[in-house]
């Protein structure tokens, strides 16, 4: 009998089911939200509402794209946090629901360790033990993989993450929701060294952001009294200024963990790893340093069911389960 895993994700704005076969992923359908653009941000009771409307509909599509039913699934996997607690409480309910009718069993999965174990995905896998850095909206973390059931983070941000970096600079330039690929694509038209931020002095492998975002803000406002056109005038060259600014920031934490740990195989994951410019700078780092890079395909770098799947089929062959009491958590602070 096969192994078919149902991986659910609704930690945030995106509805997404997935379907792993003896860990060969063979759908992974995402539904996102657009009812969020408006606000700037993602309003939490909006989000669950669409995870509720979307839930059903997602996994029907992803079981027809895999060719199989209801009664074929193995086990199924859902994100149990962290994130928008009415969010994950959608995913959370359906995945206890459906496990109980069709009798089988519950996955519990960790959303930031998902994000990390999407590399296993596809080939090439990184080989344990490895570091990564998983950067998204709500995270910013180095962590030492040992194996798919032991991490431990080494360092991580005590403010802003790098993706909040991002959509907050935006948002400054007046760009849209979330600026994270806004400023990738202004920044591509641009030229990084025309504008420099303040860099954080924090000690160790931990990260900071709100100090680089200070300095941004109150670089624009000083620009702006002098000249009411100056963001729209030089959009690339502050999107690429930006960028370069805050990779600069992970890849010299990445860097110094890499020197402290000895470990030189190295992997970035979550939204942030989508963005051109840290995928560029962490290859050249990798090659300058003798790294072995594993930069994730674009599809499993934001938030999808396929990571979800991938940990649930790690967790299945470890007889890792939950029971139907298991309840959704905002915050988890290990991994
Ligand atoms: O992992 P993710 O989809 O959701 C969370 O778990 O938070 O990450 C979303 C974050 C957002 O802050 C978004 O702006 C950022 O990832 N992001 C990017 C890019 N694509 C997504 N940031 C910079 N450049 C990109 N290309
Ligand atoms: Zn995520």
């Amino acid at each position: 009998m096969p192994v078919t895993i149902l991986g659910i994700e609704s930690s945030c704005d995106e509805t997404s089911a997935a379907i792993m076969v003896d860990g060969v992923l063979r759908a992974n359908v995402i539904a996102g939200q657009a009812v969020h653009e408006q606000y700037g941000g993602v309003v939490p009771e909006l989000a669950s509402r669409a995870h509720q409307a979307n839930i059903v509909p997602v996994v029907e599509v992803a079981l027809k794209k895999a060719g199989i039913t209801l009664r074929d699934i193995s086990a199924i996997a859902f994100t149990q946090g962290p994130g928008l607690l009415g969010a994950l409480m959608v995913g959370t309910a359906y995945a206890k629901g459906l496990s109980l009718a069709l009798g089988v069993p519950l996955i519990a999965v960790h959303h930031m360790q998902a994000h990390i174990l999407a590399h296993f995905i596809e080939e090439p896998r990184p080989a344990f033990p490895f570091l990564c850095l998983t950067v998204s909206g709500g995270h910013t973390q180095i962590v030492q993989v040992k194996s798919p059931s032991d991490m431990h983070i080494l360092g991580q941000t005590i403010d802003d993450a790098a993706g909040e970096a991002f959509d907050k600079c935006a948002k400054m330039l007046g760009l849209p929701y979330p600026g994270g690929p806004f400023i990738d694509s202004n920044a591509q038209l641009g030229d990084a060294t025309k504008f420099q931020f303040g860099e954080p002095k924090i000690p160790g492998l931990d990260f900071s952001f709100s100090g680089f975002k200070t300095s941004v803000l109150y670089f624009l406002q000083a620009e702006m009294r002098k000249d009411p056109t100056f963001i729209e005038r030089n959009v690339h060259d502050l999107s690429a200024a930006i960028q370069h600014g805050i990779v600069e920031i992970l890849l010299r934490k990445l860097k110094r963990a890499s020197q402290e740990t000895g470990i030189k195989t190295i992997a970035i994951a979550g939204g942030v790893s989508a963005n051109s410019g840290l995928r560029k700078q962490l290859q050249a780092l990798g090659e300058k340093q003798g790294w072995s890079v594993h930069i994730p395909d674009f599809s499993y770098c934001t938030d999808n069911a396929a990571m979800i799947a991938m940990t649930g089929h790690f967790k299945y062959a470890a007889g890792d389960f939950v029971d139907l009491s298991v309840v959704p958590l905002a915050r988890i602070p290990e991994l």
